[in-house]
């Protein structure tokens, strides 16, 4: 669905009139940052904790912040009022900002181009893909080393995405050197093992941490499951109990299927329904 109103560095304007440069280093060379959020009954899930990213993913590129919390806080909710969003996403880009091309640094600095829109989503949709549970795909990790920066940069993500497309599949696992599975392409990857034990990958730059992963983790710590921070092999996963992604506009979402194999026993699995209502009594109570 089409945004109505779209913010760019300091005006809300009409979608189809919202521009930036020719020259933003974010189009030239993917020098940005981006977080997307889930707004559900008008309110922005895990904001503190996504705004929280934001902050680290800037840091790291020596991005400027474009705004300071409050009055960016603000403009998130005016995003959201504007485009009258119930149930649906939040975008928000910054890019190091608009200069002549040259890879380095410009020098003095610009300022950043911060863009922000929202759209309805369709959640009775979402929640009939996790009623039925997806397919992944798998593909080998060709994206950069410092994968827990979220930069636009996601040319390796777009590949993989398209080759599970392509294979029949809605979602792409990446697949490490050694045989482990790193993350999905939009989301964290997570099994119930052959012993019950709910598994993802403990976070490093191979990965980004997900919102929703840390959020889930918190829901975990006060539940009874069996948990280990501890990376599994595609063979391990098709062999799992259970399997299932998160993100932020997926929440919980089962996986069923891995490269055609799918999974023993009752699909999708118990204790992956059991964290997504789990997780959405948790950001709804909040
Ligand atoms: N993607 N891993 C990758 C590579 C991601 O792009 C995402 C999120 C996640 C999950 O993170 P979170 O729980 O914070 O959403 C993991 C967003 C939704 C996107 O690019 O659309």
């Amino acid at each position: 669905m089409i945004p109505r109103c779209v913010y760019v560095n300091g005006r809300y304007v009409h979608y189809g009139a919202a521009r930036v440069h020719v020259e933003d280093r974010g189009f030239q060379f993917g020098d940005a940052v981006y977080e997307v959020c889930a707004i559900r009954a008008g309110r922005l899930l895990d904001l503190d904790a996504h705004l929280a990213r934001l902050d680290r993913s800037l840091a790291a590129l020596r991005i400027a912040p474009p705004l300071g919390p409050q009055p960016l806080r603000h403009v998130l909710r005016e995003v959201v009022q504007r485009n009258l969003v119930r149930d649906g996403l939040l975008y928000l880009q910054v890019s190091r900002g608009v200069a002549e091309r040259e890879h380095a640094f410009p020098d003095p600095a610009v300022s950043p181009t911060l863009v922000i829109f929202a759209r309805p989503m369709n959640m009775e949709h979402l929640d009939a893909r996790a009623a039925t549970g997806i397919s992944v795909h798998t593909s080998p990790d060709i994206r950069w080393a410092r994968r827990d920066i979220k930069t636009t940069g996601l040319l390796g993500n777009v590949l993989g995405k398209q080759s599970a497309r392509e294979a029949g599949a809605s979602e792409v696992w990446f697949v490490d050197g050694q045989g482990y599975v790193t993350e999905g392409g939009s989301t964290n990857a997570w099994i119930v093992d052959r012993r019950g034990v709910l598994r993802t990958r403990e976070l490093s730059q191979d990965i980004l941490p997900g919102i929703t992963r840390e959020t889930l983790l918190s829901v975990i710590h006060d539940s009874s499951l069996e948990f280990a921070e501890v990376p599994f092999t595609v063979r391990e996963a098709q062999e799992a109990q259970e399997a299932f992604n998160t993100s932020a506009l997926s929440f919980v979402t089962p996986v069923t299927t891995i490269d055609g194999v799918r999974l023993k026993g009752p699909q999708p699995g118990l204790v992956a329904m059991g964290l997504r209502q789990s997780y959405l009594n948790r950001v709804d109570s909040v």
